[in-house]
């Protein structure tokens, strides 16, 4: 296995030292890896706050670690890289925000914010091949060129503007793209247009993608694998099938459940509001205080993670007496064909 990203034991928190009482912990112990040599879509999923977009920002590097090790290709993003590595690690780890328009400099058109990186990463050696570039981008997330190029971002919808992001990420054609909600702000129409454009994508461009969502119906139709965050922690992992289809983890189920199928753009966890506010390390399992079958163990000590089947891992006491998947071989589940 050789991950394009990996994550060893990354913690993060927010607003004071691991321990103190006002920190949050906002990703707890995670580890995580993708591999370029399979390039699956992989969901990372859960309700408001449970540290999917603090995921993302780690491994932008936006994000230092408050503990474990982010590596791209093998080294550490936060150790000294040459000019050379970091160029290289710009350019192949592309992100799509979940509020796009809060990162665009408001003054550049949309020919601007396409331009620039084919500048920067001298992608093109014309006028007319830079041309070319955006517009065979634009058509790809369904924008026409000619509606699209000459306007400011205030000018365009929620929609187009994630359209325009993910055009965007693709013009340099990177080797992992992460999606924080990518679909959010566009109509029930074109969400599932705009997510077969993504798993196009990955499929010919063979691009790895880690898309982050709280909604379960479209994880279950766009992704190979999908994580359960909660909490900042691991919950349950592995082929999206079988996890939505056969959920293991008590708080996996009751997602699930929650779930009214035929309604697609119905975002689960709605039905699963936290009972306890705050996000500090706790003791045992985070999901104990809301679990139908938690014993005195799960007040006490913190699950591993123990495998379901051969594709599927839960944190979960109930499942202690299966073999173990070590926290820091998470990525391990994902590089099946
Ligand atoms: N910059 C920050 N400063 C302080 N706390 C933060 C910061 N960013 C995130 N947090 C906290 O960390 C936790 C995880 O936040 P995060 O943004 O990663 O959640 P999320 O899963 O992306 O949620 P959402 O679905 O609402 O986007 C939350 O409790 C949040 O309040
Ligand atoms: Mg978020």
């Amino acid at each position: 296995m050789a991950p394009i990203i990996e994550m060893r034991n990354v913690t993060k928190v927010f607003g004071g030292p691991i321990g103190s009482p006002k920190a949050t912990v906002a990703l707890d112990d995670f580890s995580f890896a993708v591999d370029s040599d399979f390039p699956h879509i992989i969901t990372i999923a859960g309700e408001s706050g449970s540290g999917k977009t603090t995921m993302m920002m780690l491994i932008l590097a936006f994000y230092e670690p408050s503990a474990g090790q982010i590596l791209y290709n093998g080294k550490d993003i936060w150790k000294k890289m040459s000019r050379q590595e970091t160029m290289d690690y710009r350019r192949n780890v592309q992100a799509v925000f979940q509020d796009p328009f809060a990162v665009y400099n408001p003054f550049y058109k949309v020919d601007n914010l396409l331009s620039i990186p084919i500048k920067n990463f001298r992608l093109a050696r014309t006028k007319d091949e830079t041309q070319a570039l955006m517009e065979s981008a634009l058509r790809r997330v369904g924008l026409r060129p000619e509606e699209t190029l000459g306007r400011y971002p205030h000018q365009l919808s929620g929609g187009q503007r994630q359209r325009i992001a993910v055009a965007r990420a693709l013009i340099l054609q990177p080797k992992l793209l992460i999606a924080d909600e990518p679909v959010s702000m566009v109509d029930a129409s074109l969400r599932a247009t705009l997510l077969q454009h993504i798993r196009d994508m990955n499929q010919e461009l063979r691009i790895p993608i880690l898309y982050i969502t709280h909604d379960l119906t479209t994880a279950y139709h766009v992704s190979d694998y999908i994580v359960v965050l909660y909490r900042g922690g691991v919950m349950e992992a592995g082929d999206v099938e079988r996890v939505i289809r056969d959920p293991k983890h008590p708080y996996t189920q009751l997602l699930v459940n929650s779930i009214p199928w035929p309604d697609p753009n119905h975002l689960w966890g709605e039905a699963a509001e936290a009972k306890r506010a705050g996000t500090a390390v706790l003791a045992g399992c985070r999901f104990a205080d809301r679990c139908p079958h938690a014993f005195d163990l799960c007040w006490k000590e913190k699950p591993e993670l123990y495998r379901t089947n051969g594709s599927q891992v839960a944190a979960c006491f109930l499942y202690q007496s299966n073999d173990k998947l070590e926290r820091k071989d998470l990525g391990t589940l994902f590089i099946k064909k």
